[in-house]
């Protein structure tokens, strides 16, 4: 081995070793395809200044550089200040507001974004029509809250709605069915259960292509979802199976999060789709292997039960002309024994790593039982071809 070798392998391992810990427990934003974010400081419109006047809010600061965002952040606030009509973005994250009021947003028609994260806000104390009065707003954060409910009726126009770590236990028919340019939902961290969001509730977002719902109280996946959905993360929850044909309704799917439930059984074509990139299937307790599609990239198999992986059924053709795209598998913390079937690698043409670490001995319990261990940095192997 050259130095060269010696250098490449570790720090290779590292950095895949630091993405998969830290993605594993927390949300964070899709690898892939994420909507572009509205800018939060674009370059300063010079024309547009002359217009506007500097009027601000004495709490707040609107930088003369900048003059169409109100920064009231981190400054104790119990109640939202009057925002003047040229105000674009609001920044009022990190204060104690528990109440919205429509007065002081009477003026305010040009808002495209309020980020309101890391409030009190409750939901008896939002005045039902103080959204729907903002006929530009693109991005609303209300993450970090204490909210009970989505606030209703929300614009039209929004595109990034925000409501991880709230209380949310329900998603309403009328809450979501008139949001048809949203394309990032976020409820990551509620109390979301089967019973909330049944019905059809999400197929009338039609534009949505990321739905969060990790970290809720899920036992079955999500019905209803619009076809143009690419993005889906439903980590820690309980969820169980997988129904039938599900992925049959999002052709568009390119990510999937459904790590930390209780996933046993998978269909064998489940994951039979022609764009999906990533799949994510860590802690849970399944066992036996399904169809790989081409265009998986990064697949996530650690902390199961697989005793065995029959390789032949997870690619069951080779195809040279249209190689499968797999470059990074993680397998540790099943109960595996020997390496892997040589025929992954001529099936795998691409693969760079295989995470295939400590193995459970046959006795030993699932990763349930384990989840309060810091999990140990899976070993490496890397293939020659
Ligand atoms: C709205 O604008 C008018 C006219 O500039 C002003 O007199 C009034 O105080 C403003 N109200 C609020 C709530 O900002
Ligand atoms: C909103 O505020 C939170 C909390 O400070 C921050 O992390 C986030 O980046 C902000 N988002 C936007 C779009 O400004
Ligand atoms: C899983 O979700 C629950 C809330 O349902 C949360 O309390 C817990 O911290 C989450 N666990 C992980 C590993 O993220
Ligand atoms: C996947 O779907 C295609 C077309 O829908 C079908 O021809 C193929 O047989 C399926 N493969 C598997 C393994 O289910
Ligand atoms: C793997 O599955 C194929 C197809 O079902 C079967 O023919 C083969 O015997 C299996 N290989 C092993 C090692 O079990």
């Amino acid at each position: 081995m050259t130095p060269s070798h010696i250098f490449t392998i570790p720090s290779l391992l590292l950095l895949s070793g630091a993405l998969v810990l830290s993605q594993d427990y927390e949300y964070t934003d899709f690898a892939y395809g994420t909507p572009p974010e509205v800018p939060r400081l674009s370059v300063p419109d010079y024309n547009a200044q002359l217009v506007y006047s500097y009027e601000c809010a004495s709490e707040c600061s609107c930088p003369s550089f900048y003059p169409i965002a109100m920064y009231c952040d981190h400054r104790k606030l119990k109640a939202i200040p009057n925002i003047p009509s040229h105000i674009r973005h609001l920044y009022i994250q990190h204060n104690d507001i528990e109440e919205i009021t429509s007065k002081p947003f009477i003026n305010a028609t040009s808002l495209r974004e309020i980020n309101l994260s890391y409030n009190k806000l409750q939901s008896s104390k939002v005045d039902k029509d103080v959204f729907s009065i903002l006929k530009e707003i693109v991005q609303l954060h209300l993450e970090h809250n204490n909210l009970e409910d989505i606030p209703s009726p929300l614009p039209k126009t929004l595109r990034r709605l925000h409501l991880g770590f709230n209380k949310i236990s329900k998603i309403p028919a009328d809450a979501t069915r008139e949001l048809t340019e949203l394309t990032v939902l976020d409820l990551c961290s509620n109390r979301l259960t089967d019973a909330g969001i049944k019905g059809k509730i999400l197929s009338g977002m039609k534009s949505l292509m990321q739905i969060n719902m990790c970290n809720n109280k899920l036992k079955s996946m999500p019905a209803d979802l619009p076809e143009s959905i690419q993005q889906i993360s439903l980590e820690n929850n309980s969820i169980a199976s997988i129904p039938e044909g599900y992925f049959k309704k999002t052709p568009n799917l390119l990510s999937l999060r459904m790590s930390h439930n209780r996933l046993r059984f998978i269909a064998y074509s489940a994951f039979n789709l022609s764009k999906l990139m990533e799949l994510h299937l860590g802690h849970n307790q399944i066992s036996k292997p399904f169809f790989v599609p081409r265009t998986l990239e990064h697949l996530y198999l650690n902390h199961n039960d697989f005793k065995d992986l029959n390789v032949s059924l997870m690619c069951p053709s080779l195809d040279f002309g249209n190689p499968n795209m797999l470059t990074y598998i993680r397998l540790d913390n099943n109960k595996l024994r020997g390496q892997l079937d040589y025929y992954a690698y001529r099936c795998f043409p691409r693969l760079i790593m295989i995470f295939y670490g400590n193995q459970r001995k046959d006795d030993e319990e699932g990763s349930e039982t384990k989840k309060s261990e810091k999990p140990e940095r899976p070993k490496a192997t890397r293939l020659s071809t």
